[in-house]
């Protein structure tokens, strides 16, 4: 296994914020409402992991360094890991797992069926996030990979939903995310490529 305690650092913080979130409910920690600071703070996550994990191509494109796209797929997994976490908590804490409540609350808040859209997007990558997929979809695989960028797109409305007229944070996430889709386009890739193929590669 290559780059294994960079993955393994991933590993531990990744798994440490929601471990910590939880402790703090468990204390009392977390205010009137520490189920929809759960929710908050998970969903918050996922969209962050899913931006990192976008971050890791251009990342490697920049530095050369491999470590970036090794650790790619943990960080996409941790990304669908939070936002699973997001839903179960939603579902326990807001809806009281009462399903028959559902129709009526996706009524109340549109926004998560788009939240529910990202979400099943996510769970396919997940899915085929292995290397049996990737062998079995051969060049398939790479296109529904592309699938990420829907699921950023659809992940930034339902939170654009949320905050609407707070534009100030979700104007960040958003940023971030055009910058990390630009550097995708294939003329900048290649400057990119080009100008670091001039300096002293790193290994
Ligand atoms: C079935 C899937 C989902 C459900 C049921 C769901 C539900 C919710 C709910 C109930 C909230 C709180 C809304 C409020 O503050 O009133 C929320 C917030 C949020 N969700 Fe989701 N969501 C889902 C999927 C997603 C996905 C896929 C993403 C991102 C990739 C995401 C990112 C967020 C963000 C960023 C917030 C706002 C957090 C904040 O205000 O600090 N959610 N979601």
């Amino acid at each position: 296994m290559r780059y294994p305690w960079f993955r393994l650092a991933i590993f531990v913080a990744s798994a440490c914020f929601p471990a910590w979130w939880l402790y703090e409910a468990a204390m009392q920690l977390l205010g009137p409402d520490p189920g929809k600071i759960l929710v908050d703070r998970l969903g918050l996550g996922g969209l962050v992991f899913l931006l990192i994990a976008l971050a890791m191509t251009p990342l490697q494109r920049i530095t050369g360094w491999a470590g970036w796209i090794v650790s790619r797929r943990q960080l996409g997994l941790w990304s669908f890991a939070y936002i699973a976490l997001h839903l179960t908590a939603y579902l326990v804490f807001i809806l009281g797992l009462d399903f028959a409540q559902l129709a009526l609350e996706l009524r109340k808040r549109p926004y998560i069926i788009v939240g529910a859209l990202a979400f099943l997007g996510l769970l396919v990558l997940a899915v085929t996030s292995n290397r049996y997929s990737q062998r079995r979809l051969g060049a398939r695989w790479k296109t529904l990979h592309k699938l990420t960028y829907a699921i950023l797109a659809l992940g930034l409305l339902h939170f654009l939903w949320i905050v609407r007229s707070d534009l100030a944070e979700w104007s960040i996430y958003a940023g971030v995310g055009l910058v990390l889709m630009l550097l995708r386009v294939p003329a900048v890739a290649r400057r990119i490529k080009r100008a670091r193929t001039r300096s002293p590669q790193v290994s």
